[in-house]
Formats: C-alpha cells, sequence, structure tokens
C-alpha cells in the first residue's frame, strides 16, 4: 500500500506543510508566505523568517492534517528540507518534522531542497526520467545530468549572482517591489527586448557556469547614465529579461546536447517566467528536444516538492542527528544526504 508522508519546507520566507500519498495522491498542500512581512526591508530577514516559522507551524500542521482527514498517527513518515537555506529558518522545520517522527516512532527524512526543486517537474510520477536539470530560483542556479532517481551529476552553478536573484537586484533598481522577478516578467511584456543590449556574461565560454552580477551592473551603469529610462520601464525589463534567458536557455541546449539528454526539465521560482518558457520552447523545436516544468503551485517554494522528493525513498530513514546544511554542497548532493 502507498504509504503517506507529511513534509515541512521553512527553508526561506515560506513555511509550507503537505501531506502526500504515494507519489501523487495530494492529500493536503499548504504554503504560508511571509513575502509581505519582509518586503519592507528589501530582502529576506534570516531571525524575522525563523520566528514567524516558529509562529506559523503549529497551525498549519494541524490544518493540513485537517485537510487530510487524518491524525497524526495516520503519517508513515515526516519528511523536511535540511538544506540549502536559512540554517534558523532551516532548523525550525527540521525540528518540527524530527519532534513528530519522534513522538510518532516513524522515521525522519532530511531533504534537499534543490534536490525538490529539480524533481519538481516529474510530480506524480513513479520514476525520474533521464534529463538535463536547470535549476533556478532566489538562491541558486544549476544545471545537471540526472540519470534517475539518486544519480545526479553537476555540470554548472552561477559564479556570483543566482538569476533570481539578478531579478530582485534589477527590479530594486527600477524601484519596483520585493521580490521583483515576477513584476519584472509582467511588466515586459509590453516591452521591446530589442531596444537595450545588455550582456550575455559567459553566454559563449566553453563551460556550463553561469554569472550573472555583471549584467545587474551594467543595469545599473545604464540607469545612471539615463535617469529617464524608468519611463521605458516594459523595454529596460524586456531586454534585462531577454539577456537572462538567452544565457539560462543557451546553456541548457549545450549541456542537454554535451550530455545526450532529450528532455530538459525546468524548476525553482524563474522557471515561472514567461519568456523563459517561450524562448526554451522554440530553441527546443529547433534543436529536437522537449522541455517540461513544475506545475505551476510547484514552482515556488514549497513543501509538495519536498514530499515528492522523499517519496523516492520512503525506506531510507535519515539519522534523527542529522544536522542541517545551510550552504549547498555539490559532494553531498546525492539522494538521501543533504
Ligand atoms: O524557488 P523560489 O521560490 O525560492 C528560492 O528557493 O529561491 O524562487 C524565488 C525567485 C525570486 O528571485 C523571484 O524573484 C523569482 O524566483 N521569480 C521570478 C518570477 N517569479 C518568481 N523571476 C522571473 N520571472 C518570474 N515570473
Ligand atoms: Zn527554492
Amino acid at each position: 500500500m502507498s504509504r503517506i508522508l507529511l513534509a515541512i519546507e521553512t527553508s526561506c520566507d515560506e513555511t509550507a506543510v503537505a501531506v502526500l500519498r504515494g507519489h501523487k495522491d495530494v492529500l493536503g498542500h499548504r504554503i504560508a508566505t511571509q513575502a509581505e512581512i519582509h518586503a519592507p526591508y528589501g530582502g529576506v530577514v534570516p531571525e524575522v523568517a525563523s520566528r514567524n516559522h516558529l509562529a506559523i507551524l503549529p497551525r498549519l500542521v494541524r490544518t493540513t492534517l485537517a485537510d487530510a482527514g487524518l491524525e497524526i498517527a495516520g503519517i508513515d513518515a515526516f519528511a523536511a528540507t535540511t538544506g540549502p537555506g536559512l540554517a534558523a529558518a532551516l532548523l525550525v522545520g527540521a525540528s518540527a518534522a524530527k519532534g513528530l517522527a519522534l513522538g510518532a516512532g516513524k522515521p525522519f527524512l532530511a531533504v534537499n531542497h534543490i534536490e525538490g526543486h529539480m524533481l519538481s517537474p516529474f510530480f506524480g510520477e513513479a520514476r525520474i526520467a533521464p534529463h538535463l536539470a536547470l535549476v533556478v530560483s532566489g538562491g541558486h542556479t544549476l544545471l545537471f545530468d540526472v540519470r534517475e532517481y539518486g544519480d545526479y551529476r553537476l555540470l554548472g552553478r552561477t559564479r556570483d549572482d543566482a538569476a533570481g536573484e539578478a531579478f530582485d537586484k534589477v527590479a530594486k533598481l527600477l524601484g519596483l517591489g520585493y521580490p521583483g522577478g515576477a513584476e519584472v516578467d509582467r511588466l515586459a511584456r509590453d516591452g521591446n527586448p530589442d531596444r537595450f543590449d545588455f550582456p550575455r556574461s559567459m553566454l559563449d565560454s566553453k563551460d556550463l557556469d553561469f554569472s550573472f552580477s555583471g549584467l545587474k551592473t551594467s543595469v545599473r551603469y545604464f540607469l545612471e547614465k539615463r535617469p529617464s529610462a524608468t519611463v521605458d520601464l516594459p523595454d529596460v525589463c524586456a531586454s534585462f529579461q531577454e539577456a537572462v534567458v538567452d544565457v539560462l536557455v543557451g546553456k541548457s541546449l549545450a549541456a542537454a546536447r554535451q550530455c545526450g539528454h532529450s528532455l530538459i526539465g525546468i524548476s525553482g521560482g524563474v522557471s515561472t517566467n514567461r519568456r523563459l518558457g517561450e524562448k526554451l520552447e522554440q530553441a527546443c523545436v529547433k534543436a529536437g528536444r522537449v522541455w517540461r516544468a513544475a506545475p505551476p503551485e510547484l514552482r515556488a517554494d514549497n513543501a509538495l516538492m519536498i514530499a515528492y522528493a522523499a517519496s523516492h525513498r520512503v525506506d531510507r530513514a535519515s539519522p534523527i542527528t542529522s544536522d542541517v546544511r545551510p550552504n549547498f554542497d555539490p559532494a553531498a548532493f546525492i539522494a538521501g544526504s543533504c
């Protein structure tokens, strides 16, 4: 019989709980965002995030269990994100899941946040098909060669800012709110992507790494020279976005070619970007490849992706003493060890 998992995600500013049966039966799925609390600071304040996780989580666990029509005793294993993310924020979710597991006498499963994002395009499926994975979020820009569940090889990563971070920093320069990626995407829909020429850093480099801090600086210099550019806001947004998207698409296709993958999976908050979807589709059609993203509600941080990642290894419990790992450690990035 399919096992029932309760998963908790608190790596950044989203407090999320999900209850999943097997790989696809969603029994409960709740996300409480703290975005408005952090917006006045122009970024996530770690201590504020962890205090709010602590305040929100007990109620969220109860409501999600009620949605599922279950009591704690009906859960077969408890999973939580244990890294990467903000240490104090991770500790809240991981400690809660461990406490629930200990109290109920059930296994605890530590899940890597990146693995959660990376597998999310396959949500509901029992098998992870071989593919090239692009994980693009506020904290990470990573390319992986995925052979099957648990067999991952890191191919490239950003050397400085993540793609989502570049969106957020440029949004800030343009006086848009935080996090501003979605707003840049929205404004860009009415803009001309060819109006301003921003750099496509490392697009032609031999490796599969990224760099986005030069692009952000170039937008800053551009705005300093042309204070009136804010009146061309849609064109600035569209031109900046085009530069990010060209690099993400170019590198993903190059990586897929190198590894011989016909399938590309994209995940993380930036995978919501409309232009990224359009240009990836065009490039895939041209190169005879296909791509897929997670269902829209699984693209930003959520606990369902954590439950889904854990659903592939319910029999392999993590030590209850396993610690949180705030930093992304490629060497330790294998299924079952964060
Ligand atoms: O995956 P996520 O929710 O959290 C992290 O793990 O970081 O990603 C959040 C990031 C933010 O930088 C946000 O600005 C960006 O995703 N984002 C977008 C869009 N929607 C969210 N960036 C570009 N276009 C969007 N439509
Ligand atoms: Zn994330």
